[in-house]
């Protein structure tokens, strides 16, 4: 299937590794041109050069710390001016927590750089969007979002808000060409997800083999997600073919969210 990427230009905010590098690839792999954006240059400057490579594709690293206020206004200003034809919002994910014992100063930091951050970029990224009655915003949340993960408090309660505002914004831009779509992904096999392995590992006494044995026992497929599945269906989702698919919640999980 022709994904009708080649040529589009999409800012890929957490490229520098797991799910943001893998849909990096996978866009590139379409002949889509990339921002990629992340704190760290150095790992975004070396992934870029393997995606010119391989893909043929412009790329053009740029840092962006989603917890930093210049740092998230000098990409409002990209944006608004230059502009993408798709967005992919991603970034990091908050320490483990339950839903007491946040103290309200972490509640604040981690809604500024998980939430308010990504309102604003979309809210910039949008308008030149609907100039051009053509775009993609893809949100990536968590399974959390609808079964709430016990250890990921933080997460589960922020990310939801990201699916009031999809929604909401959805509606609001239907008619200009304009898709917001979220992806839930249950467990992907990352390095983010290794950490938590290892933070449940120390917490249970056990070793990392038997946290990732039993965190696979929850999910009917028996196993972690690969970043490629993943960003396949990322690809799809920001693609012209899936032009008709808006203020939808896609889950990558394996099955592992039990409710309908
Ligand atoms: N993997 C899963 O199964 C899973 C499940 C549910 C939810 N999620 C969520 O999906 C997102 C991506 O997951 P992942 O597993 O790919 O995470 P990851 O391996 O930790 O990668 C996170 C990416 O975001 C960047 N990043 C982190 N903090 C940032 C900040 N303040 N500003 C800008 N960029 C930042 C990182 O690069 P730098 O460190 O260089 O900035 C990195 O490129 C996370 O938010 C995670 O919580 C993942």
């Amino acid at each position: 299937m022709d994904l009708g990427l080649k040529g589009r230009r999409a800012l890929v905010m957490g490229a520098s590794r797991g799910i943001g590098g893998g849909i990096a690839r996978a866009l590139a792999a379409e002949g889509c041109d990339l921002v990629t954006a992340a704190r760290g240059l150095d790992k975004l400057e070396e992934a870029a050069g393997i995606l010119r490579t391989d893909h043929a594709v412009a790329v053009e690293p740029r840092r962006l710390d989603l917890g930093d206020e210049a740092s998230v206004a000098e990409m409002e200003v990209f944006l608004a001016g230059d502009g993408v034809d798709i967005l992919i919002n991603n970034g990091g994910g908050p320490p483990p927590s339950g839903a007491l014992g946040v103290t309200p100063e972490l509640w604040r930091r981690h809604f500024e750089s998980m939430v308010l951050a990504l309102i604003r970029l979309t809210d910039a990224a949008v308008g030149p969007m609907r100039q051009r009655k053509w775009g993609r915003v893809l949100t990536v949340a968590s399974s959390g979002v609808v079964q709430p993960i016990p250890t990921l408090g933080m997460s589960n309660t922020l990310r939801s808000s990201l699916i009031a505002f999809s929604k909401t914004l959805a509606g609001e831009v239907a008619a200009d060409g304009v898709t917001a779509n979220v992806i839930l992904p249950g467990r992907i096999d990352t390095e983010r997800v290794a950490e938590l392995d290892a933070a449940a590992a120390k917490k249970q006494g056990g070793t990392i083999d038997d946290a990732r044995r039993g965190a696979k026992a929850t999910i009917p497929a028996g196993r972690y997600g690969t970043v490629a599945e993943f960003a396949s269906t990322a690809a799809f989702l920001v693609s012209a073919p899936a032009g008709y698919i808006t203020g939808s919640v896609v889950r990558v999980d394996g099955g592992l969210i039990r409710s309908i």
